[in-house]
């Protein structure tokens, strides 16, 4: 076996940054290794998103590049995978003549399958096809990296909540949910291989386990929660229609679980959250919202705001904005809305313009970034457990001056997700603080992180939990 390079590109959510993991993994065995530039590879994989237009756009933009390539490499095998080759299927092949492979998104375990053909016979070919179980594979398992800690673990696929604006479950197909004893087993694999926090993936983690009767969510994350060696646990992505109270009481009762939900809200007018088929009223969001800081009252809430779908007034937007202040979020994602050619919405009228929506997001990214950094200084002076990612030679912090930089500073998350970087301590860090938990005591807040400095409780070390 000639040892041979993957280049995998990944555009989207977290699901796709885990699909890509498993397709570095389900390919390693035919002697692929992953490679960080196309130009070094033998094999490019292109793994796409279809949630925005201008998702959509960036996949013929990266093929257009991989068209040069191919021409002064004519042995590059190139495929397309993903949620954008689940929606196009055969008709990216006509678009692009230079592919080889079109694979969808229940096609991961498959691939090493059609690499393989293409390596021995050529062809192109496409694997668009829906199965209505899980693909399990040992051997399309994600592998971390040298000195990963962290890891995505996805526990369900698809989504049956059919939002009007969305197209995930269209490329994605019915919700199904993972075993249990899978999902257990995998993190088990990933803590011996040095993982010390995995985020569970679900569109709707909420419902995991309830069409199959497996256990509900509450209880897989009490499973979770007695994974030896793990750290930290985190989730996303929770429905407000589908949080219970006993999920809720998890925040208080499992010492894993960071205290940080992502909890998208779409809209504060529940005139648009009914046309968008979301399920809940601005009142439902609000309780459960209070329900959450009930039992963790420091819990760091961050959400999703679509801005602009058709038929949104200025009294609508308003409720948007005031919901925004009223919840007072840790960290916004905004969205203008984009039509997606399966979705309903698509077809409904009042279809906002492009200059209105583009002003209602920066109304509302103008608005949280006052709130984010409100919360980011209510926390100098406390001090914060964070979990040690990675380090940098020199601060980017723009307002610590020059002759305060230290050369060296490491960086990792606080339980709520906030970023916090701290300079290193010779002769206490042993050379690494990453994989550790260290008390940061937070000295300088910014609008995207914190800066504190490791605090110790003994001579010459730091405490460490
Ligand atoms: N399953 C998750 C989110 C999946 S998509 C959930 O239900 O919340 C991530 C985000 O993209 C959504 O929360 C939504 O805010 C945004 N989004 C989805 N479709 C969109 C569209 N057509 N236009 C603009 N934003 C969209
Ligand atoms: Fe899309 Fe709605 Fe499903 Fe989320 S819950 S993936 S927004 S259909
Ligand atoms: Fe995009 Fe597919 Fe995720 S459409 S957001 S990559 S599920």
């Amino acid at each position: 076996m000639f040892p041979k390079t993957v280049y995998i590109h990944t555009i989207g959510c977290q699901m796709n940054v885990y699909d890509s993991d498993r397709i570095a993994g389900g390919l390693a065995p035919m002697g692929y290794h992953r490679v960080s530039t196309p130009e070094q590879a033998d094999l490019v994989i292109l793994n796409t998103c279809a949630i925005r237009e201008k998702a959509e756009q960036k996949v013929f933009s990266f093929l257009g590049r991989m068209a040069g390539l191919k021409r002064q490499n004519p042995d590059l095998i190139i495929g397309v995978g993903g949620c954008v080759a689940q929606q196009e299927g055969r008709s990216i092949l006509d678009r692009a003549p230079y592919l080889d492979i079109v694979f969808g998104t229940h096609a991961v375990n498959r691939l090493p399958l059609l690499v393989r053909q293409v390596e021995t016979s050529g062809g192109r070919l496409v694997d668009v096809a829906f199965s209505d179980t899980i693909q399990e594979s040992a051997s399309c398992q994600s592998l971390p990296a040298a000195g990963q800690i962290s890891s995505f673990v996805t526990i369900m696929q698809g989504c049956d909540n059919y939002c009007t604006y969305c197209v995930v479950p269209y490329v994605r197909g019915r919700e199904m949910s993972r075993t249990p004893e899978r999902i257990i087993a995998e993190i088990q694999e990933l803590v011996a291989a040095g993982i010390l926090e995995v985020t569970l993936l679900g569109q709707n983690v909420n419902s995991y386990g309830k069409k199959e009767g497996l256990c509900d969510f509450a209880e897989l994350l009490k499973k979770v929660n007695a994974v030896d060696g793990l750290s930290r646990i985190r989730f996303t992505t929770s429905h407000p229609k589908d949080i219970s109270d006993k999920l809720i009481a998890c925040f208080s009762c499992l010492d894993k679980l960071c205290r940080h939900i992502h909890l998208p809200v779409q809209s504060g007018s529940s005139r648009v959250l009914q046309r968008m088929n979301r399920k809940y009223t601005r009142e439902i969001y609000l309780e459960k919202i209070a329900a959450l800081r009930a039992v963790c009252p420091d819990i760091a809430i961050t959400s999703d705001i679509i801005v602009g779908f058709p038929g949104e007034t200025d009294q609508d937007f308003e409720e948007t904005l005031s919901l925004v202040r009223e919840v007072a979020f840790d960290g916004l994602f905004v969205f203008m809305y984009s039509d997606r050619p399966n979705a309903p919405a698509a077809k409904f009228p009042d279809k906002a313009p492009e200059a209105e929506k583009a002003e209602r997001l920066q109304q509302v990214l103008g608005l949280q970034d006052t709130i984010t950094l409100q919360k980011h200084q209510a926390l100098v002076g406390t001090t914060q457990m964070v979990l040690v990612e990675g380090h940098s030679e020199r601060s980017s912090a723009a307002d610590i001056s020059p002759d305060k930089i230290p050369d060296m500073q490491w960086h990792g998350r606080t339980s709520t997700h906030k970023i916090v970087h701290f300079p290193d301590v010779k002769g206490v860090s042993d050379g690494s603080f990453m994989g550790r938990l260290v008390a940061v005591q937070i000295e300088r807040a910014f609008s995207h992180s914190l800066w504190g400095k490791p605090v110790f409780r003994e001579e010459g070390r730091c405490s460490i939990r």
